[in-house]
């Protein structure tokens, strides 16, 4: 079955705890949690303290997306409290280093590529990650309309995964709802991050259960 990971940027910040419990109860697989620097995108979010005080209160994995510049220097503290962590190609000079280092944490790691960055980029470094995350909107801001035309890198990185042995994940971010959740999970995608289709109505166990069914389409 698709997995859901509730993106918390669109939750209520001020009953971020309840909020978290409530996705948790209805159903959620990963609690996925943008880390945004004001360099990388145009926008400042969470970081790790917050991240630590959330990751006791469920039992769900943290799915730590970091959109941040020089992401080595914060994965230690970031190791803290995730299960995954992903960075972006577009941000790691030493994109197999960075990838090493989460894994020496024992943390989980994933590779995540912006709209406009060819899934080429990321393909000598596949044996490295436990998940893909594609990008579906310019990172920075929930709310976002579906990039459709990222949908041939999710073929093409699902018949990579196939062609090379590989069992790693591939996530889609941005957009999703429950009318753009079939292309994904039908060209190969097995977690769908969701925040204001999710958030913005008030029974998040309605709002994921549509998304799956969408996705069964
Ligand atoms: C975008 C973030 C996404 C975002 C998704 O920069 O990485 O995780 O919260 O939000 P929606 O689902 O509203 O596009
Ligand atoms: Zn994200």
């Amino acid at each position: 079955m698709t997995k859901i990971a509730p993106s918390i940027l669109s939750a209520d910040f001020a009953k971020l705890g309840e909020e978290i419990k409530d996705v948790e109860r209805g159903g959620a697989d990963y609690i996925h949690v943008d880390v945004m620097d004001g360099h990388f995108v145009p926008n400042i979010t969470i970081g790790p303290l917050i991240a630590d005080a959330i990751q006791p209160i469920t039992k769900l994995p943290l799915d730590v997306h970091l959109m941040i510049e020089n992401p080595d220097a914060y994965i230690p503290l970031f190791a803290k409290s995730a299960s995954i962590i992903t960075v972006h190609q577009e941000a790691c000079v030493h994109l197999h280093r960075t990838l090493q280092l989460i894994r020496s944490y024992d943390v989980k790691p994933g590779v995540v590529i912006n709209p406009g960055t060819p899934a080429e980029m990321i393909k000598p470094i596949l044996p490295e990650v436990d998940l893909v995350l594609l990008m579906t909107v310019n990172p920075g801001f929930g709310g976002q309309a579906f990039i459709k035309e990222v949908i041939p890198k999710v073929a093409q990185i699902a018949a990579w995964r196939d062609e090379m042995g590989l069992d790693f994940e591939i996530e889609i971010d941005g957009g999703v709802n429950e009318e753009t959740a079939s292309i994904c999970t039908a060209n190969g995608a097995d977690v769908l991050v969701a925040g204001s289709a999710i958030f913005n109505q008030e029974n998040r166990k309605e709002a994921m259960d549509e998304i799956r069914a969408g996705a069964e389409k």
